[in-house]
């Protein structure tokens, strides 16, 4: 049988990238999204790839749609927490809702999915449970206390994670990439984005399929002695 892995916002951006290049490797994928249901019929449309809509901030609906999954697919193996939104803006003019959506959202979200899964993982003897950081949950940026706060936080839950899961061969990593050619990314208003990218020593954003080949090795059974960890990959820009 193979294996069974979600994506979280896994039809747009870094995430289609990841859910591809799993499918790829052979897993069976299942890509959640939140809102825009036209990228994600098209996303379905042209990989094949299934399509799950819940919110990764609402703890009742990721339990609800991790048994949906298993029920449709089979018990899952390997969960990667990709989904991530922004709200940038300095603190003076950040509101209470623009943090709360980020932290729920980017962070939040980590405890729901991996709880859904979690048990699952020990009782079979096996997981990999992959979180998308950030450069700026290592640095920090101006703009992002709440995102990178977030982000920060991933790290710790999978420090913690990694200890936890080593006796039962579930490995916890983290990615951290730089600024990659995502709608995320292209928001960011240019003049500040050209400041950014003459800042990365290879001097471009990254492609989202230089992450999705670091999730898939992590993904691999023949990484289980790497746990703990937090993958850089940002183009040089922050070398940690
Ligand atoms: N150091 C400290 N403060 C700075 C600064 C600097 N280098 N540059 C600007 N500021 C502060 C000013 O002090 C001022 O602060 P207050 O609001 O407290 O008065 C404020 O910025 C004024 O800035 P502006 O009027 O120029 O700009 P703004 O308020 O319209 O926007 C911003 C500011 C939201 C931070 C904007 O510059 C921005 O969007 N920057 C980019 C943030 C960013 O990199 N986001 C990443 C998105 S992609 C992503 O998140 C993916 C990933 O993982 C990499």
């Amino acid at each position: 049988m193979t294996k069974v892995a979600i994506v979280t916002g896994g039809t747009r951006g870094i995430g289609a990238a990841i859910s591809i290049g799993l499918k790829e490797a052979g897993y069976t994928v299942a890509a959640n999204y939140a809102g825009n249901d036209e990228a994600a019929t098209r996303f379905k449309e042209e990989t094949g790839i299934a399509v799950y809509k819940w919110n990764v901030g609402d703890y009742d609906a990721c339990q609800a749609s991790v048994a949906k999954i298993t029920a449709d697919l089979g018990p899952v193996d390997i969960l990667v927490n990709n989904a991530g939104i922004t709200r940038d803006t300095t603190l003076s003019k950040m509101t209470k809702e623009m943090w709360d959506a980020v932290i729920e959202t980017n962070l939040t979200s980590n405890f729901n999915m991996t709880k859904a899964v979690w048990d699952g993982m020990k009782e079979r003897r096996y997981g990999r449970v992959i979180c998308i950081s950030s450069i700026n949950g290592q640095k920090g940026q101006v703009g992002q206390t709440n995102y990178s706060a977030a982000k920060a936080g991933a790290i710790g839950f999978i420090k913690a994670l990694a200890q936890e899961g080593a006796r039962y061969n579930i490995t916890a990593n983290a990615i951290a990439p730089g600024y990659v050619g995502t709608d995320m990314v292209r928001a960011v208003p240019e003049k500040v984005l050209e400041k950014i990218v003459g800042q990365i020593p290879v001097g471009r954003l990254g492609e989202p399929e230089e992450i999705a080949r670091a999730v898939v090795f992590l993904a691999a059974e023949e990484a289980g002695f790497v746990t703990g960890s937090t993958l850089t990959i940002n183009g040089g820009q922050y070398i940690t």
